[in-house]
């Protein structure tokens, strides 16, 4: 059996930290807010040349909170990707706002900047772009139209912890950039988690008050805030991760490298623009085969997955908005033909040759 991850392997490696970690963490009782959620806090500011980070309970509280934070509410209308997780959108909602979907490159999956601008209303505030799969999104365009139309930017970096455009991360070029430690993520919790990085102290301050019940501390509440707390013993476990995040993306890279020598130029592979490093979450190809192709992997116990069957225009939940098949043309296309395949940083390399072969055969 081939997973689409094998997180058990990673454990196995990394056991003896992890443990170290979490007896600290239980004998110190300080479960949350303590230590180790500043330290992760601060290492993760750091490492993306941000001034701010603010640990939070999952990638969609991040997304939800920046945008609360920024002041984006009621009326307002925030452009964004329709080929993405479902989060994405929810988090728009949950402040009042609604997404407006834009459609996405053909080559990268990404939203097409050149399609940006047609979108721009008297009520949009802001571009939620998604880097999709680990793939970097055109944040020189999207920040040049942000620039010119006066709007905030919120990356949905969910999917790209440590992703570069020209050495610069994703995640520090808007005004907020939102990651989620889902376990499946490349920086991957045991259990949820997320974190904002954010450019403007008073709104990271802000974000660090609705985390913890509109409050500053002392039984005050300012605000009427949430509970959206960095659990400490999933910042202790992020810690030990954190240390090895390179290396691992870049043993997925590597993967990728061997999927894209070993699978027939059949199937459309994954793109990197000059200047971008893909971290590659998903390697994800497209072929108007791919059912075919999942049957025969599933047949031989190898495992994967279509992210994202439906785009977002098109799920029952958002049908209120009055969008329609035929909208959103190369999203729709995408979601027919998709297909992930496993891919991690232990995955063997005789594996990738194994699944590029049947995948290559069908
Ligand atoms: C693109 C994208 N946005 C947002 C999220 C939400 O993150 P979380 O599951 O941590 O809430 C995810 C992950 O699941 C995601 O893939």
């Amino acid at each position: 059996m081939i997973p689409m991850i094998d997180l058990k392997k990673q454990f196995s490696e990394i056991k003896g930290e992890i443990f170290e970690a979490l007896t600290e963490i239980l004998e110190s009782a300080q479960y949350i807010l303590g230590p180790k959620a500043l330290e992760l806090e601060q290492k993760i500011a750091r490492y993306h040349g941000v001034p701010e980070a603010i640990g939070v309970a999952s990638g969609t509280d991040a997304l939800h909170l920046a945008l609360e934070a920024l002041g984006i509410g009621e009326g307002d209308e925030v452009i964004t990707t329709p080929f993405t997780f479902f989060a994405t959108a929810e988090a728009i909602f949950y402040t009042g706002a609604r997404p407006v979907f834009v459609d996405i490159e053909q080559d990268t999956m990404n939203i097409d900047p050149a399609r940006i601008e047609e979108k721009i209303t008297a009520r949009t505030k802001a571009i939620m772009p998604v880097h999709i799969f680990g793939q970097p999104a055109d944040m020189d365009a999207i920040c040049g139209i942000a620039k010119k139309h006066n709007l905030l930017i919120i990356e949905d970096c969910a999917q790209s912890f440590g992703a570069e455009i020209r050495g610069k991360k994703t995640g520090s070029f808007g005004d907020a950039g939102c990651f989620s430690f889902y376990p499946s993520k490349n920086l991957g919790a045991f259990g949820d988690a997320g974190m904002a990085l954010l450019q403007d102290r008073s709104v990271a301050d802000e974000i660090r008050q609705l985390r913890n019940h509109g409050s500053k501390g002392a039984y005050r509440h300012e605000k009427i805030g949430f509970n959206s707390r960095l659990d400490e013993m999933q910042a202790g476990i992020l810690l030990v991760k954190f240390k090895r995040i390179d290396e691992y993306n870049e043993k997925r890279r590597k993967r990728a490298a061997l999927y894209n020598e070993f699978l027939s130029d059949s199937v459309t592979k994954p793109v990197e623009r000059p200047g971008m490093k893909h971290v590659y979450h998903q390697y994800t190809l497209r072929s108007a085969k791919r059912d075919e192709m999942q049957k025969v992997l599933r047949d031989n116990d190898i495992s994967s997955v279509v992210y994202y069957p439906i785009p977002l225009h098109l799920q029952e939940a958002v049908s209120f908005l009055g969008y329609k098949q035929g909208d959103f043309p190369v999203a729709e296309e995408a979601a027919k033909k998709v297909l992930s395949l496993p891919i991690y940083p232990e995955l063997p390399k005789e594996a990738v040759k194994e699944i590029a072969a049947i995948i290559n055969n069908v």
